[in-house]
């Protein structure tokens, strides 16, 4: 019996590994590793592989960049072909990206079993490509795996039968639980001459935040006032690269003092340097559950987010981007005022083990059902 799973950008690769390992010291099922290339650079893609202890994939489709539907389309007719030759039993996709998208419409067409890992966030904000992504994902899917009971109360609104739906908790923070020690052994802090609980932490990529002038000014100049305060540094996404690039804003951030501009980070040096910050200033999904599991707080620069547990057990603030109020919020935290949280339920490391367990229950195989 076999699954295949799918990867495609940075996301992805933390939510896939400890699914991989699991059914490989499971050594029940056998299993297929896709990258669509979605992300292509090494410092989006080949370094996480290496961080996370994952095999190189053993099938690379070299999609690339695009228009959504030019990728999400690309990446659909090589999916074709190779669920044709390998005829997998399940496939198995995860989180909200273009590549996650395309693999589960070419399951759903070619009559595939179908997993969906992080199913039911909802930000419920169409205008969002990733919304989008989950809402047609989880209506195809014909296993949802939920990272918290928030997801499962969505579906069930939805109409999706209870039995289709897992809570199986958060996957990613198994890969978080698993390097964390290796990443506070890093001499990362110390390179850029930080100590612990003394800077802060910015990246911003999400097209809504980035690809408009207006926005990504005033998040700028509330990034520029948190680093009047104490040093940030910001791993700049290539999206967001070019944006700055092609605004003209990037000799004004250059000269911004306490702002250190570096590239994308691997994901151990990430970790050494969101575990022991101050504050992280973000408009990434991933990051809000990091923190909350790390109990670093984290400021939301969006409107809305898919993860509300990070805000109602969580050190999550959503705090919009209107520059004033993301300040304001940033002193409090700088002032001493932050918000304390605790971990969610199931977010413990052991999620990749059951699902490792549940993809054998419906292929058929192993052991008899435990409690998901
Ligand atoms: C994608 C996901 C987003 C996720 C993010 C994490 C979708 C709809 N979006 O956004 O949900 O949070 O990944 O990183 O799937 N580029 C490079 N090198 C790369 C990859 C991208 O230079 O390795 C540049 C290209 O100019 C590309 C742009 O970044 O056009 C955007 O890449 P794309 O994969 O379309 O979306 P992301 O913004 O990365």
């Amino acid at each position: 019996r076999k699954v295949l799973h799918i990867v495609g950008a940075r996301p992805n690769f933390m939510k896939v590994a400890p699914i991989h390992r699991a059914i490989r010291e499971r050594g029940v099922l056998s299993q297929t590793l896709v990258h669509t290339g979605q992300h292509y650079d090494v410092k989006m893609s080949d370094v996480f592989f290496t961080d996370l202890g994952m095999p190189a994939p053993d099938i690379h489709l070299g999609i690339g960049s695009g228009s959504h539907t030019e990728q999400t389309a690309r990446v659909m007719l090589e999916l074709e072909k190779v669920f044709a030759s390998e005829k997998p039993d399940l496939v198995s996709v995860v989180g909200d990206v273009n590549s996650t998208l395309a693999g589960a419409l070419v399951a759903a067409k070619m009559n595939i079993r179908l997993a969906h890992v992080e199913a039911g966030l909802r930000s419920g904000d169409h205008s969002m490509p990733e919304e989008i992504n989950r809402l047609l994902t989880d209506r195809v899917a014909d296993l949802l795996l939920t990272p918290s009971a928030d997801a499962d109360a969505n579906l069930l609104r939805e109409g999706i039968a209870p039995s289709r739906i897992r809570l199986v908790g958060n996957v990613m923070i198994d890969s978080l639980l698993t390097a964390r020690e290796q990443a506070l052994r890093l001499p990362t802090l110390k390179e850029l001459g930080f100590t612990p609980r003394h800077y802060a932490v910015c990246t911003l990529h999400r097209a809504s935040n980035v690809d408009d002038v207006n926005t990504l000014r005033g998040l700028l100049s509330a990034l520029a006032h948190v680093a009047s305060r104490l040093p940030v540094v910001f791993p700049v996404h290539p999206r967001t690269r070019k944006r700055i690039v092609d605004m003209g804003l990037g000799s004004t951030l250059e000269r911004t003092p306490g702002l250190r501009l570096v590239d994308p980070l691997g994901y151990l040096e990430f970790l050494a340097l969101t575990s022991q910050a101050r504050l992280v200033f973000t408009d990434s999904g991933g990051l809000q559950e990091e923190t909350t599991v790390l109990g670093i707080p984290c400021l939301t620069v969006r409107e809305n987010t898919e993860r509300p547990i990070t805000v109602d057990v969580g050190t999550n603030l959503v705090v919009g981007t209107d520059p004033a109020r993301i300040q304001q919020a940033a002193d409090l935290i700088l002032d001493g005022h932050e918000k304390k949280g605790r971990v969610p339920e199931l977010w413990d490391g052991r999620s990749g083990e059951r699902i490792a367990r549940l993809y054998e229950e419906v292929l058929g195989v192993g052991d008899a059902p435990r409690r998901a």
